[in-house]
């Protein structure tokens, strides 16, 4: 045997990341796609990578060195299991199986299960960067069992991207770590994406701005605190004029978001966990809400104001409006990756991983969609103090969110005034107020559960759990804890 990884599955990411591993040093890559043709495809293409073309499973296997180690780059769900299942019946104990798609994780935990029950090493991993990260430098998050990351570390390192010198790889921590970490980097991909639409949203209906205006502003923000890839791209989609029409392209593309559902995954275990990731749920719903057209015809049937008549704000106001729109960017960001660091935090305590969040920053600073100058301060943050409970309250973030605080405040009280949806901005402020509060309204929550359930509460001023007789003579009693 020749090879000492192979990868299954040669669409355009499988393909990319096979091609990706040629290129670097020590590395001869075996490659198996179930129809032949993609295989032949990339091998023609791609003398340079000196791949070894694999035409059945046994054929593979015998292609590969021991440990073998293989890379699985099919469609998450059925076709991951149906790979996973031929690779058991050809390979020895002892050989890793990775997953590299975009797996559901509590999938990978029962499939990493099933894998080592039957002696072998399964990885679920995380890879973010889309195709381009994929052929020139990912960023992956591994999980599973520490025996396959004495392999597979070498191997990673070799091929992720390089931020400050350091490879945007780390063993996030045991069976499904990997992917619960690239699900919560897709919720805060939702969250930034959707924070920037609405800025955009806000800037061009205040001030009547054109896209290529707008891409302007971007770019200049891209050289600032906001730098980062999303930002950067924003400023390309916005300038791309559409060659049929002679339009804006942003202007003629249908304004209704799709989504694969790792967002929306993100927001299930956000709940199952009991963790407010409320910016990125708001991202989630608003791309709902848009591809909701049946719904949202009616809208002309709905009073507010209407922002077609109005004035736009121009020259020194228009400029001002654009730097408060940029802290209110900034500060609600600051509210989103918080929030997903927290449900790092909360994932890793209920499944028992433990995973280095400062590690996790550093390795989203480069090849990740949500790369950005940013992640540094958070790898800041976690270094001073590795324990801590909410990341927005460590003093660089702190400062910027002084800094921004007003600006935050005015652009989410304009935004309602003028009837311009800013669902993820406005959220974002509400839980940043909502963390702040000496008392929050769930006291009478509590009351109010109290009163139709007995669902009992607890006082301010002494220990107990106590119950209202409120259908009787409204004294309070003494009762069982029943939450
Ligand atoms: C990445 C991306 C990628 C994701 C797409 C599409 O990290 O490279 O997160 O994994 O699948 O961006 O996501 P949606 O179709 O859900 O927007």
């Amino acid at each position: 045997p020749t090879a000492n990884i192979g990868v299954v599955g040669l669409a355009v990411m499988g393909s990319n990341l096979a091609r990706n591993l040629a290129s670097r040093e020590g590395n001869t890559v075996a490659v198996y796609n179930r129809s032949r043709s993609k295989t032949d495809e990339l091998v023609a293409e791609h003398p340079e990578a000196g791949f070894v073309p694999a035409f059945s499973y046994e054929e593979f296997a015998a292609s590969l060195q021991k440990p073998r180690t293989a890379l699985i780059m099919v469609k998450a769900g059925g076709p991951t299991d149906a790979v996973i299942d031929e690779l058991m019946n050809v390979f020895e104990p002892g050989d890793i199986i990775i997953d590299g798609g975009n797996a559901l994780f509590t999938d990978t935990i029962r499939r990493e299960k099933a894998v080592r029950e039957r002696g072998f090493n399964f990885v679920g991993m995380g890879v973010s960067g889309g195709e381009e990260g994929a052929l020139l430098g990912p960023s992956l998050m591994p999980g599973g069992p520490d025996e396959a990351w004495v392999t597979l570390g070498p191997i990673l390192r070799s091929i992720a991207a390089v931020a400050e010198g350091e490879p945007c790889v780390t063993h996030i921590g045991h069976d499904g770590a990997g992917h619960f970490v690239k699900m919560v980097h897709n919720g805060i991909e939702y969250a930034d994406m959707q924070l920037i639409a609405e800025a955009y949203d806000l800037i061009r209906r205040a001030t009547g701005a054109s896209p290529a205006e707008i891409a302007d502003v971007f770019a200049e923000w891209n050289t600032g605190e906001l730098e980062s890839y999303l930002i950067e791209i924003t400023a390309e989609v916005l300038r791309q004029v559409d060659a049929e029409t002679g339009t804006p392209l942003v202007d003629v593309i249908l304004d209704q978001a799709g989504a694969k559902g790792t967002g929306g995954w993100t927001v299930q275990t956000a709940i199952d966990l009991g963790v407010p990731v409320s910016g990125i749920a708001e991202a989630v719903f608003a791309r709902s809400l848009s591809s909701h057209p049946e719904q949202r015809s009616i809208s002309g049937a709905l009073p507010g104001p209407d922002d077609s008549t109005g004035e736009h704000l121009t020259g020194a106001d228009a400029d001002a409006f654009i730097e408060q729109v940029r802290l209110a960017l900034y500060a609600s960001k600051i509210v989103a990756y918080s929030q997903g660091f927290d449900e790092i935090r909360a994932g890793a305590a209920h499944y028992d991983w433990s995973i280095d969040l400062g590690a996790v920053s550093k390795i989203w600073r480069a090849g990740c969609i949500i790369r950005a100058q940013f992640l540094n301060r958070i790898a800041d943050a976690y270094e001073a103090e590795p324990d801590l409970a909410v990341l927005l309250t460590a003093p660089y973030f702190v400062d910027a969110l002084t800094r921004a605080q007003d600006a935050w405040r005015n652009i989410v009280a304009l935004a309602a005034a003028a009837g311009i949806p800013a669902p993820a901005f406005s959220s974002s402020l509400a839980y940043y107020d909502g963390l702040r509060a000496r008392r929050l309204p769930a006291a009478l929550i509590q009351g109010q559960r109290d009163f139709f359930g007995a669902h009992t509460y607890k006082r301010i001023d002494k220990d107990g759990t106590f119950h209202t007789l409120w259908s009787g003579d409204r004294t309070e009693v003494e009762a069982e804890d029943t939450h």
